[in-house]
Formats: structure tokens, C-alpha cells, sequence
């Protein structure tokens, strides 16, 4: 049975690629309504509580308790870069590929000259359909990013923040050349953000969860000799910030994982072009 005015979930298969987005939601949902929120995302709290879907489960699968932190800390970061482009660019178009279930659309509130274009496989879409509709300056494709025509359907002519999330690891490196090209012959300047994981990922990811990690770098200025285009502007690792976890002990536990190789297993990137 549904819970009455609610959206139901209930076909998200356990597991699957949707339920993934929607267990980084719940994270979400779950650290903004910490006191000392790092990434204030109401937009998820507010999404969660219009899902009907076993949360419970999901809470005792994710322990948020620790989870949530790495998660907000990462999108934190790329929040604070996209906000600093779009304040230079109010007229920018942003494509927000991989976009899962992320609010980063409206927890930023872009300035409202902005095209907004969150992108991310057709099946991905047709759920974060059921939460959202298209609207002025805001639009979702359904298509794969390695696919080379959904970019036609995107403005050419303004200045483009491009944000990757979660998304470059599952790629395969030609795969990662290919949509670069594309990106950065489509327009003429902006700024390309997104993290990837050191070489090991999928190495790890082999052993640890069915191989499903397909690129990773060790040294992302490669990209620079990849595309000409590109300049590195900065790097810094996912859990750089972990002195904002409210909480203690958590702060020692990602002190201690910073100080050994972890810290740079998952690093966020910002180049221009
Ligand atoms: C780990 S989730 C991250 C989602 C979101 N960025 C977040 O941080 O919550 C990876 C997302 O990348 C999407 N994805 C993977 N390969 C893709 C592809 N080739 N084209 C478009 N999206 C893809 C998946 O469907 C999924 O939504």
C-alpha cells in the first residue's frame, strides 16, 4: 500500500542504478537537516518526503550517520565552484551530466538568465520525472553522455559550465576523450568540473564491487595533452573539508582517512576552457 499524496517508488529496484541516486538523495536529505548542515540541501529533504519508499531500509543500509558526510562535503565543493562561474556568468548554459537524482538545479537558485540541462540515462530520467517538470531555463535529456546527439540540443552560444558528478568513473577511458572532444569543440569558453579516482579504482573496484569502476587517473593534468584546450585550475580531494563535520568523532575518523592514501582516492577537478 501507497502512503496516501505520495509519489511511489515502489518499483526502484533494491540495488539498481536509480536506487543508487536515490541512496545518495536520502544522504542528502539527511545531512541538510543536520544543524550544522554543510550543503543545505532542502531540495532533498523536501524530494525524500514526497517519496514514498521504504526510507527505513534504506537508513539502516546507509548508516547515514557516517555516509552523509563525504557525500555533502563533495557536492559542497562543486556547488561552491559552479556558484563562483555562475556569478561571473549569469547568462551561462550548465550541463549537469549524471545528474541521478541531484537537486544541485535548484539548491544553487542560478541566476534566471541561465539554461539549465540536467543529463543522465533515459531510465534516470523517467523517474526524476515523476519529481520534476521542464520549465523556463530548466530541462532534463534522457540519453546516454556518450551519446553524440543530445548536445544538439543544447545552446552552443554561451559560456558553459559543465559538471560531472559521480559520473566519469563509469566511463571508459576513449569514452571520457570522446565526450571531452565534444564538449570543449562545442563551446567556445567555460569551465569543466567532476572527480575522478586514482588509478586504483578500478583495480579495487574488480575485487570490491563487480568491476563496475572503469577509469581512473592517477594524474589528471593528463587531459590537458588529451585536449589542448583544457587548463588545469585545481584539484583538491573529495574529503578536503571534513574540519566542517559537526560531529567529533567523525571529524577524527576522515583526519585519520586524510592522512593515508584515501585522501586521494576520490579528488574533484576544475579545469577551463
Ligand atoms: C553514482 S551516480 C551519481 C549521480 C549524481 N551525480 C549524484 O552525485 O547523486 C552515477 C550516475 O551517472 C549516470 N550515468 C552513468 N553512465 C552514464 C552515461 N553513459 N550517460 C549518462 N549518465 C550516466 C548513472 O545513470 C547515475 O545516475
Amino acid at each position: 500500500m501507497t502512503q496516501e499524496g505520495k509519489l511511489d517508488f515502489g518499483d526502484v529496484r533494491w540495488g539498481s542504478v536509480e536506487w543508487t541516486n536515490l541512496a545518495t538523495l536520502y544522504l542528502r536529505a539527511c545531512e541538510s537537516r543536520s544543524s550544522r548542515t554543510i550543503l543545505g540541501d532542502d531540495a532533498a529533504a523536501e524530494a525524500v518526503d514526497r517519496i514514498d519508499y521504504d526510507w527505513a531500509k534504506m537508513r539502516r543500509y546507509m548508516q547515514p550517520w557516517a555516509n552523509q558526510w563525504l557525500v555533502a562535503l563533495r557536492a559542497a565543493t562543486l556547488d561552491d565552484w559552479s556558484a563562483d562561474f555562475l556569478g561571473r556568468h549569469p547568462n551561462a548554459v550548465v550541463l549537469h551530466l549524471g545528474c541521478g537524482m541531484d537537486t544541485r538545479a535548484f539548491r544553487l537558485h542560478p541566476p534566471q538568465d541561465v539554461q539549465w540541462f540536467d543529463v543522465d540515462q533515459p531510465k534516470v530520467i523517467e523517474l526524476r520525472r515523476k519529481l520534476y517538470d521542464d520549465r523556463d531555463g530548466y530541462r532534463m535529456i534522457g540519453s546516454s553522455v556518450t551519446d553524440p546527439g543530445w548536445l544538439d540540443e543544447t545552446p552552443p552560444d554561451r559560456p558553459a559550465l559543465i559538471v560531472a558528478e559521480g559520473l566519469l568513473m563509469y566511463l571508459h577511458e576513449d569514452e571520457v576523450r570522446a565526450l571531452i572532444k565534444r564538449l570543449t569543440d562545442r563551446f567556445s569558453n567555460g569551465e569543466l568540473l567532476f572527480d575522478t579516482l586514482s588509478s586504483a579504482g578500478p583495480r579495487l573496484s574488480k575485487v570490491f564491487s563487480k568491476g563496475i569502476v572503469t577509469w581512473g587517473i592517477r594524474d589528471v593534468r593528463e587531459l590537458e595533452r588529451w585536449s589542448p584546450r583544457l587548463r588545469f585550475l585545481e584539484q583538491t580531494a573529495a574529503l578536503a573539508n571534513y574540519t566542517r563535520i559537526p560531529s567529533a568523532p567523525l571529524r577524527l575518523l576522515y583526519r585519520l582517512m586524510s592522512a593515508t592514501s584515501a585522501r586521494n582516492y576520490d579528488v574533484l577537478n576544475r579545469f577551463a576552457f
